[in-house]
């Protein structure tokens, strides 16, 4: 293809910038950390973005995940305690509710106006605890998978590799037909064509591969923003799996949810193998993107005609709706 038919120079420039610390980061639901690594009581911490939040559950489970610094004198308030639903820094006990405002100072004196935080619209599905970055109300809803509610599924979800790319990189494996094709080993038709663009924020893609290792199976797929990719794997039985990623620093934090349809008729030992099942294909995907996605300084070069989907999709990208990191 030629490189006349690729968008402006400047878009491409800003995808590849999009990964520094204190960049615009495309708006979206991110993963920030797993359910079970939430306790019931107590908050935890994790890195986000360039900064860091402090994540705990209400009384009634219910996530929150909000900046993690304390507007006081800078206490990291992942080292606080939960209470009364509100999260009590440890350095002058100063209280901030779900919503980010200081609720409650031990001294006299009135509450100063900057001491809150911001509070992340969150959501809990498929073992992860998501955090929406961007405008107030979020553009879209959290992710899903085509065809199954999430109480439709049984699922596992495990932490995955460090990537030095951004998250729209490794979610753009899905649209690189020469890298299915030639690094993971995959044969497949489909045409550029085939991918539907369906409306801003999601994008869709039946294809049916073969592979020399496992054979035929088809994948129905759903990718929600730029670092969610959601996939049915259709033989004479479905899986699923969710890839996702999540900025940090300068890196991206994945993870990778294995879940299989609930079905009666299975046996917890059939469910598990079909859980390990498609955790391999995530697992085999993985040992071979570990090395490619490690040494990328992203830059686009010399575009061939087999790059054609990967490039719908980085013009997508560059399009997409994007906000700053919250300032700690
Ligand atoms: S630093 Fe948090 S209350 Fe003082
Ligand atoms: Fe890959």
């Amino acid at each position: 293809m030629a490189s006349a038919a690729v968008s402006e120079e400047t878009d491409w420039q800003r995808l590849d910038a999009a990964l520094r610390p204190g960049d615009p980061q495309p708006q979206g639901w991110y993963a920030v950390t797993t359910s079970e690594e939430v306790p019931e009581t107590g908050p935890i911490g994790a890195d986000f973005l360039s900064g860091r939040v402090v994540v705990y559950r209400k009384a009634s489970g219910e996530p929150v995940v909000m900046t993690a610094r304390c507007p006081h004198m800078g206490a990291d308030l992942a080292l606080g305690d939960v209470v009364d639903d509100a999260i009590r820094c440890t350095y002058h006990h100063f209280c901030f509710g779900p919503n980010g405002s200081c609720t409650k100072i031990p001294s006299e004196g009135p509450i100063p106006t900057a001491a809150r935080l911001h509070s992340y619209p969150t959501a809990e599905s498929f073992g992860l605890i998501w955090a929406w970055h961007g405008d107030e109300t979020p553009l879209y809803g959290p992710p899903t998978v085509r065809d199954y509610e999430e109480a439709d599924l049984v699922f596992r979800v495990k932490r995955t590799n460090v990537f030095e790319v951004a998250p729209w990189l490794s979610i753009g494996n899905t649209f690189d037909f020469m890298h299915l094709r030639y690094v993971h080993d995959l044969d497949f038709t489909v045409e550029p064509e085939d991918v539907r663009y369906e409306g801003d924020h999601h994008i869709e893609l039946d294809i049916p591969f073969v592979s020399k290792e496992t054979g035929a199976f088809e994948q129905r797929i759903r990718v929600t923003g730029t670092n969610v990719v959601s996939f049915q794997t259709v033989t004479d039985h479905t899986t699923v799996g969710i890839f996702t990623s999540t900025p940090i620093g300068d890196r991206a934090q994945t993870w990778y949810v294995a879940a299989v349809p609930r079905d009666e008729g299975l046996s917890p030992s059939e469910i598990e193998a079909r859980l390990d099942e498609q955790q391999k294909f995530g697992d085999d995907l993985l040992v071979d993107d570990a090395r490619t996605l490690q040494g990328i300084r992203f830059k686009v070069g010399s575009l061939v005609a087999g790059d054609r989907a990967m490039v719908t999709y980085m013009q997508w990208v560059s399009r997409f709706p994007t906000a700053p990191p919250v300032a700690d």
